[in-house]
């Protein structure tokens, strides 16, 4: 028998830097297009069943191995990615803020990280075997199997597999998002790795590829794809009024700079951040309107920027990413905002997010877009 153990496709907790375990985040367009590139790669490849945990970016990506075949995805929750608890859709950079002890264990000794209402990485190793051995059970010698899961989840039962010391699940790579690993089961049922997180599908759809770091440096995430902390820009108001100055400047606005009495009316009613680096640098704003699309349940970014120097580093993505917690804490389905159709970055920024064209409109001699993102 052989079971294909494949790591969903790019969600946005990847992109957005947050702590997705649980959380039911949503494949980004890219993660789409690595969809359609595993079905390529399973093109003529015989399967009898597809198996998927119960979230979307799991039962998604499945979905593209199983319709093909008529098959229906099979929804197994003890294949699911570890629960993080109290740190779901927090950003990495608050979690490594809020819980240095915690986050120092995730990282660095795994098998001692305990997290409130979260799950140990022993006890998802052991859900997950216990499902892999029903299903080696199940299925009889020449069938073939699909099973998409998640990234930490995998390691562990592949780190069970390969015997590899439990206590070194960093050991083995990251596998990139649609990352295809191979196991034979043999008639007596042991279970043999014949490749690990192949990602040769990919190309330039690769999500490990975009994040810039060698798969095995888990710990030295690149300066450019540092995890963002999220500040109440009320409580630092001077910084928030030369973030929101510097938007200004860039996207031209008619009459000039904002005045300081409306963006501090603005700044006191409405949710706002300020993102920092890990060394406290301030490096952008996001301000959250919940009245402007209330109508439609939804929220509209209404102020969105980063420093000159930090632009192209995703962190527009991290700030979006902001936006989208808030907006959902708030029960909202949808995030909406305008841009000026000559603003290109802004405008490639929210089409890889998944933000699409609702309408055309004038404003100020500016022609404009406004786009709205399902959550
Ligand atoms: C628009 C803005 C917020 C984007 O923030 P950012 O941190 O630079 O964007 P990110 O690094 O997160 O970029 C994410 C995506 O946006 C696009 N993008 C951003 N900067 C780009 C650039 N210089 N060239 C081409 N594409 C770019 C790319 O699609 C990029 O994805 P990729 O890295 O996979 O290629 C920032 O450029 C900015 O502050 N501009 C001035 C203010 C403004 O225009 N605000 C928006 C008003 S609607």
């Amino acid at each position: 028998m052989t079971i294909y153990l494949i790591r969903h496709c790019e969600a946005e907790g990847n992109i957005t830097r947050r702590a997705h375990g649980h959380f039911d985040g949503k494949p980004t367009p890219n993660g789409l297009r690595q969809c359609q590139a595993l079905a390529k790669r399973f093109d003529g490849i015989h399967l009898d069943a597809v198996y998927a945990s119960h979230l979307t970016r799991a039962n998604v990506t499945a979905s593209y191995l199983a319709a093909p075949r008529g098959l229906n995805v099979i929804i197994d929750p003890r294949f699911a990615e570890i629960g993080l608890g109290v740190w779901e859709d927090r950003s990495w950079g608050e979690v490594a803020r809020d819980y240095p002890q915690e986050w120092d264990l995730f990282s660095k000794e795994p098998w001692n990280f305990s997290i409130e209402s979260g799950e140990s990485y022993r006890q998802v190793a052991d859900r997950f075997m216990a499902g892999l051995r029903e299903m080696a059970a199940t299925y009889n010698h020449s069938e073939v199997i699909a099973l998409v899961s998640h990234s930490l989840a995998l390691r562990c039962a592949v780190g069970r597999i390969l015997d590899v010391p439990f206590e070194q699940p960093d050991g083995l790579s990251h596998c990139d998002n649609t990352g295809v690993t191979t196991i034979n089961v043999s008639e007596d049922g042991a279970l043999n790795i014949e490749k690990y997180a192949c990602n040769t599908h990919l190309g330039e759809l690769s999500t490990q590829a975009k994040l810039k770091r060698p798969l095995l440096d888990s710990h030295e995430i690149n300066r450019a794809w540092a995890a963002l902390r999220f500040d109440r820009a009320v409580d630092d108001m001077d910084t928030a009024i030369k973030l929101w100055h510097e938007v200004d400047c860039a996207v031209h606005r008619v009459g000039g700079l904002c005045p300081i009495e409306t963006i501090h009316e603005e700044l006191t009613t409405k949710p706002s951040y300020i993102a920092r680096t890990a060394e406290n640098e301030p490096i952008g704003i996001v301000v959250i309107n919940l009245d402007k699309s209330a109508a439609e349940n939804g929220a509209h970014i209404s102020v969105l920027g980063v420093t000159e120097a930090q632009r192209g580093r995703s962190v527009g993505v991290q700030l979006i990413g902001q936006a989208m917690s808030v907006a959902r804490k708030h029960g909202r389905s949808k995030l909406t905002l305008s841009v000026t159709q000559s603003n290109e970055h802004a405008l490639a920024l929210y089409r890889k997010m998944g933000f699409i064209v609702a309408y055309e409109f004038e404003q100020h001699g500016y022609q404009k877009y406004r786009m709205e993102l399902m959550l």
